[in-house]
């Protein structure tokens, strides 16, 4: 296995509970991606990440972990998840965990025994702080710091039981933990190591770069977050009105690159490179990734930006929804792809579960252009240096849920968020547009098998309604069907396999002020790519394009959205991609 294999290599996540049901009980578990590991097949994918299937309550749908070595019965055995990870490996496939260790559930028996009292063994395993002074502990405003949760209300929560709160940055069900104690870190590391040796083939680190908080020398004062305002570095997701930017104090902290490259010579440094991590790290800069990614520094193989995806987040944060502009997506992109071509490397996605449908959110889900839009994105994304990341049910064109009412969302997030905004005072109708666009759970409906009832997702009642669109776009009707967005798909991620252009070619963004046109080449040796994608709804004329003449007579090695339009005017959505040998 080469070093860098994963550089030509295209991740899909399943997201378990949504993907196929085997029992009825109307959640995806693991009988039902065994039952459906044809499909991933098909689709030529390398790597499956899992997100998590551990023992969970399932306050935020297993990203509260009560038991790291073992299964949620919700989702099947651990004998299953060995049958995964041995018939993907049969088929080619590397199955990735879902890591998520920056808290646990507060029902892992670490946060029991710490709750238990202030002489417990594991009390400093999380974040323990007394109530703010002068204040009545456990009323508002009785908080230590100011901090607002990602999910809504403080982040932090009283407990009886020692009259201190602990911390938590997502739900009161998610207690963080303190990696400052070398325990918690040789406890995680042992952990991996377990998985490892089962036979997975790596780790997406949920939230890895909150793990260093600010350090404890400035504790028990720990700062106050800013109200108001919005963390520079674009974190995005706190809604500081209320509550102070909890961010400054927790992302990228002092000690992070230390734990990363211990976490790396503890657990991955003496084992062979066909393994995979790749870190979740919002509010990171390009800057930072350089420092995730590099190899001689030993910490990850890539990382997730948060920039793109925050592009439609206002001042107010993630639920201050403005227009999203193809021209900042492209300086953006075109920011990473320089930024992360010497050194390091770049993960790429439109989607994942907590994200809505990229054809919604960058496309026009329309039925006049959905198939086409889905078909140009995933070509832009799939040809830019990077592994792609394919989000289940993307490779669909799967589109946004049309919500009703605050009682057809399920998500935490979501659901926190209406409350909290409009006991404030906000219009609901407003509240609820922000979350019928960018709410989680249009990621989260079940996937769209075929034209049946549920969607051929379960038997029972599904734990989140079925998208009614499913009677057409499903992958029973696309996975035979050569111009589907499933086949575009799958010969992209060929490309990807069989090109080494794809894999290794240098990134040059071209007309980068065309506010329609998505355009740039990759070359290696002697051989370059030219993509030229519409990504808007009206024609567009890529005529000023440097060689416009020479390209135009290239060898065609993929297109889509193919409209009647002569030379280089682009169709809506249309996308093509190029290829000329020899040097040009
Ligand atoms: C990021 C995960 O992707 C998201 O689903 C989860 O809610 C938070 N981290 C907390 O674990």
């Amino acid at each position: 296995m080469q070093r860098d294999w994963w550089k030509s290599a295209v991740v899909y996540q399943v997201y378990p509970r949504s993907f196929a049901d085997s029992d009825g009980d109307g959640v995806g578990d693991l009988g039902g991606i065994l039952e459906r590991l044809d499909h991933l097949v098909a689709l030529g994918i390398d790597v499956v990440w899992l997100s998590p299937v551990y023992r969970s309550p399932m306050d935020d749908n297993g990203y509260d972990i009560s038991d790291y070595q073992d299964v949620d019965p919700l989702f099947g055995t651990l004998a299953q998840l060995d049958e995964l990870i041995a018939r993907a490996h049969a088929a080619g496939m590397k199955i990735v965990m879902d890591l998520v260790v920056n808290h646990t559930s507060d029902e892992h028996p670490w946060f029991v025994e710490s709750r238990s009292s202030t002489d417990s063994p594991k009390r400093d395993w999380y974040w323990w702080r007394p109530p703010r002074p002068g204040h009545e502990p456990g009323a508002k405003g009785a908080e230590p710091t100011n901090w607002g949760s990602a999910f809504s209300g403080p982040a932090w929560t009283y407990d009886e039981t020692t009259g201190d709160y602990y911390l938590h940055l997502f739900s009161p069900k998610q207690p963080d933990l303190n990696w400052e104690n070398p325990e918690v870190r040789a406890e995680v590391h042992r952990m991996m190591s377990w998985w490892l040796d089962r036979g997975v083939d790596g780790f997406r680190m949920d939230v890895i770069n909150l793990i260093s908080k600010v350090t404890v020398e400035a504790a028990p004062g720990l700062p106050e977050g800013a109200i108001g305002g919005r963390d520079p570095r674009g974190a995005g997701v706190i809604d500081t009105s209320e509550y102070g930017d909890t961010h400054p104090h927790v992302v990228n902290g002092p000690r992070l690159h230390e734990f990363l490259q211990e976490m790396h010579r503890e657990v991955f440094a003496h084992r062979g490179p066909g393994l995979l991590t790749v870190g979740e790290t919002p509010g990171a800069s390009v800057e930072d990734a350089r420092l995730f990614t590099d190899p001689d520094r030993g910490e990850l193989d890539m990382v997730f930006t948060f920039e793109h995806v925050d592009l439609d987040s206002g001042p107010g944060g993630k639920w201050d929804v403005v227009p999203y502009r193809l021209l900042d997506l492209k300086r953006t992109f075109g920011r990473w792809q320089e930024g992360l071509a010497d050194v390091g490397w770049n993960s790429l996605y439109w989607g994942n579960h907590d994200q809505p449908r990229a054809v919604s959110r960058y496309g026009d889900d329309s039925p006049e252009h959905r198939e086409a839009s889905a078909k140009a994105l995933a070509t832009v994304l799939h040809l830019h240096r990077g592994t792609p990341y394919v989000y289940q049910g993307d490779e669909l064109g799967m589109t946004n849920y049309p919500f009703r009412t605050i009682d057809d969302f399920e998500d935490l997030e979501s659901v926190n968020r209406f409350r909290a905004a409009t006991s404030r005072g906000d219009d609901p109708d407003e509240v609820l547009d922000a979350l019928r666009y960018k709410g989680r759970d249009n990621a989260r409906t079940p996937m769209q098998w075929d034209a049946s009832p549920q969607a051929g997702f379960t038997t029972g009642t599904p734990w989140l309604a079925v998208n009614p669109n499913h009677t057409e776009i499903n992958a029973a009707a696309q996975v035979d069907d050569p111009e589907s967005v499933f086949n575009h798909h799958r010969r992209l991620i060929a490309l990807r396999h069989d090109d080494p252009v794809v894999a290794h070619g240098r990134f040059t963004m071209v007309l980068p002020d065309h506010d329609q046109l998505y355009v740039f080449t990759r070359t290696l040796d002697d051989s370059t790519l030219l993509v030229v994608a519409n990504l808007s709804s009206l024609p567009a004329d890529a005529s000023e394009l440097p060689d416009a003449a020479a390209w135009l007579a290239a060898e065609t090695v993929l297109e889509s959205g193919r409209s009647d339009s002569p030379g280089w005017v682009l169709g809506p959505w249309e996308a093509r991609v190029l290829r000329r040998t020899g040097g040009l």
